[in-house]
């Protein structure tokens, strides 16, 4: 009955199941977004790189703007930006099955999500017409993982966190080819901390993006984004 439900809510969360994986959801820009064992839980630090995507989608030129969510997870942003209230063409792509399975459902008639490892998922018919690329990359480096809160640790999965050895190999990588899928003038935003800010701006820089460094001081947020050259 409802009581035994919710005794076995309790003794997950007592035995350090993430809140939200426990109740199926989390907040994220006003929206419940479905989650669940498996999947990275949405952080609310991340609204901000959410907001700057809002504010570029909303000037972005053309009728049906593309947008892409690289890295989606359950599909936060994407679910966000498609419920932004600007028509778009909104895609997103996650090289775990786990994940790609709560971004088709948070997605449902508002996008599409594919699976594979960061554009190779992608159709090829978005190369150089992507007005916003978000990418929340994992960035935490290989040797800061234990220091992880349990919650993360051991019920998110690794590939969601693992930067590798400086916490930036994924986003080298994401950086190496925005220049071939963003529109002239599209631009990506991935979320960064105060100690990796200076050399991922570099990283940017050298894959021939303009970047820029936003911070958040509320939401402890820090969000670099790369614009390719109109
Ligand atoms: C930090 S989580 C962010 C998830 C989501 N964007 C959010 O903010 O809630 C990083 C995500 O990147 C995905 N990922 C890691 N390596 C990838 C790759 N090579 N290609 C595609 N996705 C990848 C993970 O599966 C995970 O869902």
């Amino acid at each position: 009955d409802g009581l035994a439900a919710l005794d076995r809510l309790v003794a997950r969360r007592a035995a350090g199941h993430p809140l939200e994986h426990v109740v199926g959801w989390a907040e994220f820009a006003g929206l419940r977004i479905a989650v669940g064992p498996g999947v990275f839980v949405p952080r609310r630090r991340t609204e901000f790189l959410l907001a700057l995507a809002r504010d570029l989608l909303a000037d972005a030129p053309g009728p049906v703007p593309a947008v892409v969510d690289l890295c989606c997870g359950s599909g936060a942003a994407a679910a966000a930006l498609a419920a932004s209230g600007r028509r778009a063409e909104v895609h997103a792509a996650d090289i775990d099955p786990v994940a790609v399975g709560w971004a088709r459902r948070n997605l449902a008639g508002a996008g599409e999500v594919h699976e594979g490892d960061l554009y190779a998922a992608l159709p090829a018919a978005l190369r150089g017409r992507v007005a916003v690329l978000v990418a929340n990359v994992p960035y935490v480096p290989t040797a800061d993982l234990p220091l992880l809160p349990t919650e993360a640790r051991t019920h998110e999965p690794r590939v969601a966190l693992d930067g590798g050895g400086d916490g930036l190999t994924v986003l080298r990588r994401v950086a190496a080819e925005a220049g071939e899928w963003l529109a002239p003038g599209g631009t990506l935003l991935v979320e960064t901390t105060g100690r990796q800010a200076d050399t991922a701006r570099e990283v940017l820089a050298a894959a021939g993006l303009t970047p820029a460094l936003h911070h958040d001081e509320e939401r402890a947020a820090t969000v670099l984004t790369g614009t390719r050259p109109a």
